[in-house]
Formats: C-alpha cells, sequence, structure tokens
C-alpha cells in the first residue's frame, strides 16, 4: 500500500479516537434540532485592518452566515438589502460599515462554525433555539488579542427578544475589559430588548455604552442618525 495511503488512515483513525468527527456533528446538531436542512461550514474571513488601530468594530448578520438561495426574497425577509454590485448585505453589516468608515478602525465579522437556513422564518426557528436552550456555539472566526482597542462597537440584530446566540458566544470568548463599548443593535420591534444590561453583566469591567438602535425595515433611514453619533463620540 503507498505510504499516503497509510497516512491518511492514520489520520482517520485519530480522529475518529479523538471524536473530532462526532464534534462537527454535535455541532451541526446545535442547528438541525430546531428545523430540517444541511449547514455549510462558513467560510471564514477573519479581522480586516483599518487605519486607527485603537478602535474596533465588531458585526453579526445574517449575510456571513447563511448560504442564501439564488433568489432569496430581500423585499419580505426584512433583512436583506443588496448593494451597489447587487451583492447582498445585512442590516447590522451595512451599519458597521457606517461606523468603520466614520471611525477608520478594525473590522471584525462574528461568523459561526456553520451557515443559518436560507428561509428567514427557518432561521428564526434556529436562532430561537439556539437561545432558548443556551447552546454553546462553536464560532468560525476568533479574536486573538484585543488589548490594543480602547474602544469597541458592537453591532447587532436582536434575536428572540435578547443578544442573538453568535453574538453572545463572541462575548463569551473575548475580554473587553477596560475597554468602551458602544451597543448598536437592529431589530424589528424590540429596539435594544435586554441586550445592553445583559452585555454589561456579561463583560463587567467594560464601559458598556446604549448606542443607537437601528429598524431592519428601514435601515437606510437611520444612517444619517448613526454617523452623526459616532462623531459625537468622537469630538
Ligand atoms: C433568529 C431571529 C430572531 C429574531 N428575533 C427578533 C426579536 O426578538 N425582536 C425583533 O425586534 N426582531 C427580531 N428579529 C429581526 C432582526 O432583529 C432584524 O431583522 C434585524 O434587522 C436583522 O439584522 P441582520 O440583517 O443584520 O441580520 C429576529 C430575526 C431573526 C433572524
Amino acid at each position: 500500500m503507498k505510504r499516503w495511503i497509510l497516512v491518511l488512515l492514520a489520520a482517520m483513525m485519530t480522529m475518529l479516537q479523538t471524536g473530532a468527527f462526532a464534534e462537527s456533528d454535535d455541532e451541526i446538531r446545535n442547528y438541525t434540532r430546531y428545523t430540517d436542512y444541511t449547514p455549510q461550514a462558513v467560510e471564514p474571513v477573519g479581522l480586516i485592518p483599518g487605519e486607527d488601530h485603537r478602535i474596533l468594530v465588531v458585526w453579526f448578520s445574517r449575510v456571513g452566515n447563511t448560504m442564501f438561495d439564488p433568489d432569496v426574497d430581500v423585499v419580505s425577509s426584512a433583512t436583506l438589502n443588496r448593494g451597489e454590485g447587487g451583492e447582498l448585505v445585512g442590516n447590522a453589516q451595512m451599519i458597521a460599515g457606517w461606523i468603520a468608515e466614520e471611525t477608520k478602525a478594525d473590522v471584525f465579522q462574528i461568523q459561526t462554525a456553520y451557515t443559518y437556513p436560507s428561509d428567514y422564518y427557518q432561521t428564526v426557528q434556529v436562532g430561537e433555539g439556539q437561545d432558548i436552550d443556551f447552546v454553546d456555539l462553536t464560532l468560525a472566526t476568533h479574536l486573538e488579542d484585543v488589548s490594543g482597542y480602547d474602544t469597541v462597537w458592537l453591532v447587532a440584530p436582536i434575536w428572540h427578544y435578547t443578544v442573538c446566540t453568535p453574538l453572545r458566544a463572541f462575548l463569551e470568548e473575548t475580554d473587553l475589559s477596560g475597554k468602551t463599548v458602544y451597543v448598536v443593535t437592529t431589530h424589528c420591534g424590540s429596539r435594544f430588548a435586554d441586550s445592553v444590561e445583559k452585555i454589561q453583566l456579561m463583560q463587567p469591567n467594560a464601559t458598556v455604552i446604549r448606542d443607537v438602535t437601528v429598524s431592519g425595515y428601514n435601515p437606510g433611514g437611520a444612517e444619517n442618525e448613526v454617523r452623526e453619533f459616532v462623531q459625537s463620540t468622537m469630538k
């Protein structure tokens, strides 16, 4: 038998013994136990450096964590927009883009290990189930070192009347002690819900500030308000 086949077999045996396959199956069940679909592994983007490395913009959207059907309906989903090139843009993603333009900050996109469903209502089932079960979600990307940042903007949708599970996962593995943390939410009625209080509880040594909240039905209408708030924090 060729040596490379032996090496491959040995690697597979090790994975079986260490439970690496079982772990990814368990992680996939964190999505599929709530609705029937096939999650895909997410392609990680990682940190995008800006010009000011003391400020970090962190965002989470369905976009970047979903394999959308090509004919997805951006109008009735209330969470999707089209960019200038026709690409899909999430609400939190759009807001984070304005903040990044104003601050020139580094930008980090929270990404989950596996994709959410293309269908909005199935995603609601998964997102709400993960919150109710307090699922310990694995992320696809991690920030190794946040010590250089003094200001962090957190931009994310409200899910199930609270902090969405991917943002909770990020806050569980990232220590923002000593930093000023601006919370920006997007929603379809719940505004901030309990997110500011929850983030402060999770990050007791950070100064957590309630910033602006943007309706998912008309995110573009909040652009000036968001940009003006960001500018006011930099005076
Ligand atoms: C899983 C899930 C749960 C949601 N739960 C709520 C909620 O409890 N309250 C609310 O106002 N909006 C809720 N929404 C709506 C989103 O907060 C809103 O559409 C947001 O603008 C989406 O931002 P995004 O495009 O960046 O993902 C939910 C959406 C999803 C997908």
